[in-house]
């Protein structure tokens, strides 16, 4: 008796079980990333209705992102909607941006960099400033003494945001004016870094500028999904000194 019983409890339990976990397959996928919830909206092929207008289409860690404006219409789930194929020959699906974290001020983030002789640094460092959120941008320029020149082409408000330092002048490393020797000979590449790190390091900390980043002049920072740099350090865990980011 009591085993007969104990047999049709147990498919009760049976059936419970199944039923909660098919409802929770049910459930849509949901992840969180660096202070943003995303939640998967359609397939490849299907339409995605987004209410934050923030949807990103792709597959894996291949995304791009499209921002529409909150309540649009639902957006297709397809290449010519996002304009490009993030993930060549991979079924990709949609995923919307349904709630940032609460509470995140957008991290003050600053760039500096050792320059020499940059394809187009007018372009580089609006891109930074207008696209990227970057706050300031401490430029240390190595015998280009068209540095200077492109950092004057930019508006005053732009101009302030940027910190040139030249390279000193042979005479200041103790040098006759007359030694055409490059500056570079006396101190290496790797010091020169360091020391123009170190300073605007003490810079950011009087400004109050929490994340310095070091790039060179022919790389861009580029943050997917349409996300400020500054909004994706800032959910980056307060303990962390240092992150890195993929090429
Ligand atoms: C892809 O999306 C566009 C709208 O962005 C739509 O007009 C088109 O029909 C879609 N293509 C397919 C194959 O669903």
């Amino acid at each position: 008796m009591s085993f007969l019983w104990l047999l049709a409890h147990r498919n009760v339990l049976a059936a419970l079980l199944c039923c909660a976990t098919a409802s929770k397959l049910r459930r849509v996928p949901q992840v969180e990333e660096l202070g943003l919830l995303w939640q998967r909206c359609a397939a490849e092929g299907d339409d995605c209705a987004c209410g934050s207008g923030h949807v990103r289409f792709g597959e894996g860690d291949r995304w791009v992102a499209l921002q529409l404006g909150a309540r649009s219409a639902p957006v297709s789930c397809n290449i010519s909607s996002f304009g490009e194929d993030p993930a060549f020959n991979r079924m990709k699906e949609c995923w919307c941006a349904v709630r940032a974290s609460e509470n995140l001020q957008p991290a003050r983030v600053a760039i500096v960099m050792l320059s020499r002789h940059p394809p187009d640094l007018k372009t580089w460092i609006r891109y930074h400033l207008h696209h990227e959120g970057v706050e300031h941008i401490f430029v240390r320029a190595e015998d280009s003494p068209q540095i200077s020149e492109s950092v004057q082409q930019l508006s005053a408000q732009d101009q302030a945001k940027v910190t040139l330092w030249a390279t000193p002048s042979p005479s200041l490393l103790g040098l006759s004016s007359t030694d055409s020797r490059p500056v570079d000979d006396y101190t290496t590449l790797q010091a020169r870094q360091t020391a123009a790190m170190a300073r605007a390091r003490d810079a950011c900390n009087q400004m109050g500028i929490d994340w310095l980043i070091h790039i060179d002049d022919d790389e861009l920072l580029y943050s997917p999904q349409s996300r400020k740099i500054g909004d994706l350090l800032a959910a980056v865990p307060s303990n962390l000194a240092q992150a890195a980011c993929k090429g």
